[in-house]
C-alpha cells in the first residue's frame, strides 16, 4: 500500500513533516550516542518507509550536519527504504531539489554524502549485519506485512471486534518482533534506532480520533453508504481494510522489556518511550483564519491529506474486473462526499497525529 505518487505525498502531508521536525532532536541525540566510525568506514543512516523523502529532508539535513561536526572526516551514507511500488523517482527528485525553488538540499550542501534506496519491505533485514549507525522511521511501522483477514463492518482495525480484532493484533505482534529483530541485526553495537510510530495513546486517542469526529468511522460510514446505494458491492465493502495496526505504548515496549524475547536477545534496548499529539495543520489554519476561510475552503484543503495515504486502500478494495477509470471515478466520488460532509458541518473534523516516540539502542 504505497502512498499516492508524483510528489503528491509530501506536498499534501504537512502534518507528517511537523511530526518529524518536532522530533528531530531525537535524531540529534542519536548522533551524540553513536561510536566513532572504524577504519575509514562511513557513518550510516537509514530512513525506513521514507515515501518520497520530502517529509524527512530537513531532519536528515540536521542529522547530517551534526554527524559532520562530530566526525568531520567521515563519509556519510543514507539509505532510503520503502515498498517496491513506492515512487522512488519522486524521492530522488526531492533529494536533488527538483521540486524546490532553490534546489538547495543537503546533497548540494555537504560533500561526501551518498544516498541509495532499497525497495524491499522493512519486515525483513535490509542491510548487512552490524552495518547501520542510526535507523530512523516515521509514521510507517503501523503497516502490516499483510492483511490477516477482512473486517465485515468497518475499514480499519480500530473498528474491529472479536476474531478480526484478534487476527490483526496477532499479526501486528509478530510483525513488530520481525521489524525489531531485523533492525537489531543491522545495527552496529552502540547503534541507535529512532521511531515515530502511529499508535493509540494512554487516553485511547489515535490518528483522526482526538475528541472530535472520528475519521476512520467517517471513512466506514461513507463507504457503507456507497454499498447500500449499490455504487459498490457488499463484497467490495468487506474487501476494503487498511493493512494497519495501531499499537499501544505497552505493545511497543513489551518485546524490549522481556528478557526472553528474540528482540532483547538480539541486543536491542529501550532508551525512551512516550506518546504525543501533533495537531492537524489544516484544521489549525482554519481555526486561526477565523472567518477569513470558508468551511468549503477548509474541506478542500483538508481532504487531500487524508487521500494521500488512504486512496490506495479504497482503490484496492474494488473489484479488479472494473476498469481503472471506473475505480478512480468511485474513489473520486467517495472523497467528494467526505469533502461535502466537512464543508456542511466542519466542527470536529481534524486529522490530529497521535504517535508513540521510541528511542532504542543496540547494546555493546
Ligand atoms: C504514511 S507514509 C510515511 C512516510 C514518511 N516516513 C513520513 O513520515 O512522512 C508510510 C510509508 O510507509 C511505507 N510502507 C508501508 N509498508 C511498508 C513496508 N512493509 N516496508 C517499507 N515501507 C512500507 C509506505 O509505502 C509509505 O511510503
Amino acid at each position: 500500500m504505497a502512498m499516492k505518487g508524483g510528489g503528491y505525498y509530501s506536498e499534501r502531508t504537512r502534518g507528517a513533516k511537523d511530526v518529524i521536525d518536532n522530533a528531530s532532536g531525537m535524531l540529534l541525540d542519536a548522533v551524540d550516542q553513536i561510536s566513532p566510525p572504524r577504519g575509514g568506514q562511513p557513518v550510516t543512516l537509514a530512513d525506513f518507509g521514507a515515501a518520497d523523502g520530502g517529509t524527512s529532508q530537513e531532519a536528515i539535513r540536521a542529522c547530517v550536519s551534526k554527524i559532520r561536526s562530530r566526525f568531520s572526516e567521515s563519509q556519510i551514507q543514507i539509505t532510503y527504504t520503502d515498498l517496491p511500488n513506492n515512487d522512488f523517482s519522486a524521492l530522488f527528485r526531492n533529494l536533488l531539489g527538483y521540486n524546490q525553488e532553490s534546489q538547495e538540499t543537503y546533497l548540494a550542501e555537504f560533500d561526501n554524502v551518498f544516498v541509495n534506496a532499497c525497495g524491499i519491505g522493512f519486515h525483513q533485514q535490509l542491510l548487512p549485519d552490524e552495518s547501520l549507525d542510526i535507523g530512523f522511521s516515521a509514521t510507517a511501522m503501523h503497516y502490516l506485512s499483510e492483511k490477516p483477514c477482512t473486517i465485515d463492518n468497518h475499514v480499519h482495525m480500530v473498528g474491529a471486534t472479536g476474531e478480526p480484532a484478534k487476527a490483526f493484533s496477532d499479526q501486528a505482534a509478530q510483525n513488530w518482533l520481525d521489524i525489531l529483530v531485523a533492525r537489531a541485526k543491522e545495527l552496529r553495537p552502540g547503534g541507535q534506532l529512532v521511531m515515530l510510530n502511529f499508535g493509540i495513546d494512554e487516553q485511547g486517542r489515535y490518528l483522526g480520533n482526538t475528541g472530535g469526529v472520528n475519521m476512520f468511522n467517517t471513512f466506514a460510514t461513507l463507504w457503507k453508504q456507497m454499498s447500500q446505494e449499490e455504487v459498490i458491492s457488499d463484497a467490495e465493502f468487506k474487501n476494503t481494510a487498511f493493512p494497519q495496526y495501531y499499537r499501544t505504548i505497552d505493545e511497543f515496549c513489551a518485546p524490549l522489556r522481556d528478557e526472553t524475547s528474540p528482540v532483547f536477545k538480539a541486543g536491542l534496548r529501550l532508551v525512551s518511550a512516550h506518546t504525543g499529539v501533533v495537531r492537524c495543520p489544516y484544521r489549525r489554519a482554519y481555526d486561526e483564519a477565523g472567518g477569513a476561510m470558508s468551511a468549503r475552503e477548509f474541506a478542500v484543503s483538508y481532504i487531500p491529506t487524508l487521500r494521500s495515504w488512504s486512496e490506495a486502500v479504497f482503490l484496492s478494495g474494488l473489484d479488479s474486473n472494473r476498469t481503472l477509470e471506473d475505480r478512480h471515478a468511485i474513489v473520486d466520488t467517495f472523497y467528494k462526499r467526505y469533502e461535502d460532509l466537512v464543508a456542511l458541518e466542519p466542527a470536529g473534523h481534524a486529522m490530529d497525529y497521535v504517535h508513540c516516540y521510541l528511542a532504542m539502542r543496540k547494546a555493546g
